[in-house]
């Protein structure tokens, strides 16, 4: 569906201040720019796009993600994989496979989609090959590297040309390509030179270790928010999973990776209590923002869309203080404000339901259909040998 299709009859007429709050609104001319930005980028550049549902998990987003030209999606969860099969058949599980009742979801998901998944170690090839059997399909590896980030990942060629060997050697696995996760470049964009010149020089070793062993990556797959817009001076990097894009937040646009106008997601809030002086309490605290912090050199925990001087400064779960000290803007009990979240993608794991808006005026709404973990059936494993308890 077109986004401009998107209006629902029983939404006309409404208007965000009606709305009960706290609410994540989504502006839907903002969030089109957004995805064919990145689409743009990446065919300006020969990448293929392969964008991480991670941030809206929904569906009807994906959609309109794969008809603006991306290749596939990329999950984390099973519960995403499962949700996304629905709009798309190429997928890239972005996660150790580790655990027979992940493994045994992961069998199950449907045989047309085609499957692609990260390991960084010999435990998750043979468990790639458990679920391969089990599903009776092939399954594609990613071998991932830790160029940085030191979350997981080989930690050095050797390593890399082992597992992808023995990708490439295990019936029903394939060795797709090399992944990595520079989720640890997150300084400005404009101070990035540094951090992305180490970040080649690390894709080209690899790279070259890979092709020397006779095991050349058909896919170098590579790319965060962040630094997705200088991906193309890495060479060698085939792919980019950028997730937060789409809506993008307010460390997003700190960093300078967005400007403020590009921030589509904010969480409507209203104004419950302006009883204590220099302060305005909002009805949204933890549970709708989030306790993401932002940039080491910046205060609050979201900023107000049309006033960023305006912080939260502090939250209880459902309490939201604003901090007027920096404004002369005095809000009144009842007034809607909208906050701009530092992680946009905790916030929308914490709703059922997103709004999406043109101006001020409520034109449609989508669930979160990937949010939480359950499948509505039991997941327990069958595995007789359970997992080894730490
Ligand atoms: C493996 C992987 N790829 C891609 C992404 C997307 O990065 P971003 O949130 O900066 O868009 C993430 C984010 O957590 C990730 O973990």
């Amino acid at each position: 569906m077109v986004m401009s299709e998107w209006k629902s009859e029983e939404e006309v007429g409404t208007y965000i201040e009606q709305l009960e709050t706290p609410v994540p609104v989504v502006d839907l001319d903002r969030l089109a720019v957004n995805l064919d930005r990145m689409a743009a980028y990446a065919t300006l550049h020969g990448l293929q796009l392969r964008p991480h549902v991670k941030t809206h998990k929904s569906p009807r987003i994906a959609a309109e993600q794969m008809r603006r030209g991306a290749m596939g999606l990329t999950v984390a969860t099973l519960r995403e994989a499962e949700v996304m099969s629905e709009v798309c058949n190429d997928l890239l599980i972005a996660y150790p496979p580790i655990g027979a009742a992940r493994l045994e979801r992961m069998a199950r998901l449907p045989a047309e989609v085609n499957l692609t998944v990260a390991a960084d170690g010999v435990a998750g090839i043979t468990a790639l090959s458990l679920a391969a059997k089990l599903s009776r399909r092939e399954i594609g590896v990613y071998v991932e590297a830790d160029l940085g980030m030191h979350r997981v990942g080989v930690q050095g060629v050797e390593d890399a040309i082992a597992l992808a060997r023995l990708a490439s050697e295990t019936s029903q696995l394939r060795f797709a390509g090399l992944m990595f996760y520079p989720g640890h470049i997150r300084e400005d964009v404009s101070e990035m030179g540094a951090g992305i010149e180490r970040l080649s020089n690390n894709v080209q070793r690899y790279c070259n270790a890979l092709v020397d062993a006779g095991l050349p990556p058909k896919v170098v797959s590579g790319g965060s928010t962040p630094m997705a817009w200088r991906t193309h001076e890495v060479p060698g990097v085939t792919e980019i999973r950028p997730g937060t894009y789409v809506y993008n937040d307010r460390t997003t646009a700190l960093i300078g990776a967005c400007d403020w106008e590009d921030c589509a997601l904010t969480v409507a809030a209203t104004v419950v209590s302006t009883a204590v002086p220099g302060q305005a309490v909002i009805d949204a605290g933890a549970k709708a923002l989030g306790r993401e912090p932002a940039r080491a050199d910046t205060d609050g925990y979201g900023a107000l869309l049309d006033q960023p001087d305006v912080v939260v400064a502090r939250m209880s779960e459902e309490h939201g203080t604003l901090d007027l000290s920096r404004t002369n803007w005095r809000p009144r009990v009842g007034d809607v404000v909208r906050v701009v979240p530092n992680h946009v993608c905790i916030v929308v794991h914490l709703f059922d339901e997103i709004i999406g808006v043109r101006g001020t005026s409520v034109e449609t709404r989508w669930p979160v259909a990937a949010r939480g973990r359950t499948t509505g059936q039991d997941v327990t494993s069958t595995f007789r040998t359970g997992p080894r308890m730490a």
